[in-house]
């Protein structure tokens, strides 16, 4: 067995709050309505009850908890704030070897009691992120190039209730157009009008003002048509967690063929509230949680999901290349420490446990030439490794003549 030869620690970072001065714009390419733009302006007038400059540069508005975007969105003026959820998926991570990883990186200083940290932005930064979205989501072939690889479990008519993964953490240069992320997707509904929960890692300069790995999430309840932004750029997510903020930056990052960097992440469907929860662990017996996507946001994610889709996508404008994806090579089974990939992949079933993807039931799909980028389903690993696949590329000019299976 492979595993055996698996001789590092996976070890955990969480987010630290720090990042470079220097910001770059883009003249905003996208075009956004006016009701868009209203509630941009709202976003990015939030008044700060204290303002952190984290260490490398990012400034962190604290924000009074009642007041953060979300509740200007009209379906949560009446939503009472849930602090915490009603349970937390059990046992995600206590039997495996990350139990023997490092928690850090996670800076301690947060906000003030009664409020939550938001990661300030620009309108152009704004505008850019929707363009991506709705360009990502709604086919425009001719204005972007989107690639994505997934691994997922395919059972007619199962029902999820989450999905949870550890991913590793990798350093890679894009250009300001570029994005890449590596993700969960938690899907229900028609491709029309697909509701969809994705989180994870994301660097996207034109987005976030530079290449940095960054925790990302995004809802939409329409294939992003009306609905939906990334983070915390229009009304939709609850912020509750005073330390931990969409943008912030990891601090560790894997070291080809040297050390690997990782981090558990799941989003969750709590039972009585139907909220989504994102939770973020860099300790294996801690899962701490960040907030969640109010159940009133979405209707065929309302009570649960029928797909949760494991991996990494990239994209850039037509005619330029797309980013590299995972580490920025191309995955393999015989190092660990040379590829990128997820590992104790699982999903959270109807009674909220945790459970192991059923083997013989995922599919992976990729939708570049295989040699920009890949996936490969490695299984189920021995000696603490739970559900695995590896993942990622070098991107490039990727689109293939014809679909790939
Ligand atoms: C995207 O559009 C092209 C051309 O219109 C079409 O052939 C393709 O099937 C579409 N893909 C999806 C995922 O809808
Ligand atoms: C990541 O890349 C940047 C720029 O290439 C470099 O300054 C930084 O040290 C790298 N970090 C790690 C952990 O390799
Ligand atoms: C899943 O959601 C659908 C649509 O909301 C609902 O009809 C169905 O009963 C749910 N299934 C379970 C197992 O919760
Ligand atoms: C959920 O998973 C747990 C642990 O594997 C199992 O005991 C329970 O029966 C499962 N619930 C359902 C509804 O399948």
């Amino acid at each position: 067995m492979r595993h055996s030869n698996i001789s590092f620690i996976l070890y955990f970072v969480l987010i630290s709050s720090i990042l470079v001065t220097k910001t770059h714009y883009v003249n905003g390419k996208g075009s956004v309505s006016t009701a868009e733009e209203d509630d941009m302006e709202k976003v990015l007038s939030k008044k700060p009850v204290k303002t952190i400059t984290a260490k490398i540069g990012d400034i962190i508005d604290c924000v009074d908890i009642y007041k953060q975007p979300a509740f200007d969105h009209p379906l949560l003026k009446d939503h009472k704030i849930q602090m915490n959820p009603s349970s937390i998926p059990g046992d995600t991570t206590s039997k495996t070897i990350l139990s023997s990883s490092i928690f850090r990186g996670l800076q301690r200083e947060g906000c003030p009691s009664g409020t939550i940290p938001i990661r300030r932005t620009t309108k152009e930064n704004l505008v850019n992120a929707k363009d991506f979205l709705t360009k990502t989501k709604l086919n425009h072939t001719n204005t972007m190039h989107y690639h994505s690889v997934s691994a997922e479990e395919f059972i007619e008519g199962k029902t999820y209730f989450g999905g949870i993964a550890s991913m590793t953490i990798h350093n890679l240069t894009l250009d300001h157009d570029q994005f890449t992320t590596s993700q969960i997707w938690i899907l229900n509904g028609p491709p029309e009008e697909i509701n969809c929960i994705e989180f994870g890692i994301a660097k996207s300069p034109s987005i976030f003002g530079d290449s940095r790995s960054r925790l990302f999430g995004s809802w939409t309840a329409d294939a992003y048509k009306k609905t939906g932004c990334l983070n915390m750029n229009c009304p939709g997510f609850v912020q509750v967690n005073p330390n931990v903020a969409f943008g912030q930056v990891f601090d560790r990052s894997s070291i080809y063929g040297e050390i690997v960097y990782g981090l558990d992440l799941m989003v969750y469907w709590a039972p009585i509230s139907g909220n989504w929860w994102l939770g973020i662990g860099g300790n294996a017996d801690k899962i701490e949680p960040i907030g969640y996507w109010p159940n009133k946001l979405f209707t065929h994610l309302a009570n649960n999901a029928s797909a949760v889709r494991y991996g990494g996508a990239a994209g850039a404008p037509s005619q330029r290349p797309t980013p590299p994806m995972g580490n920025g090579y191309l995955p393999r089974f015989d190092d660990y420490l040379k590829t990128a990939f997820m590992t104790n992949m699982m999903y959270v079933n109807e009674t909220g446990d945790s459970v192991n993807l059923n083997l013989y039931s995922i599919k992976t799909k990729q939708d570049a030439k295989p040699d920009c980028y890949n996936i490969m389903f490695a299984g189920k690993l021995g000696g603490g490794w739970d559900i695995t696949m590896v993942y990622g590329g070098p991107g490039g000019m990727c689109s293939s003549a014809m679909p790939l299976g």
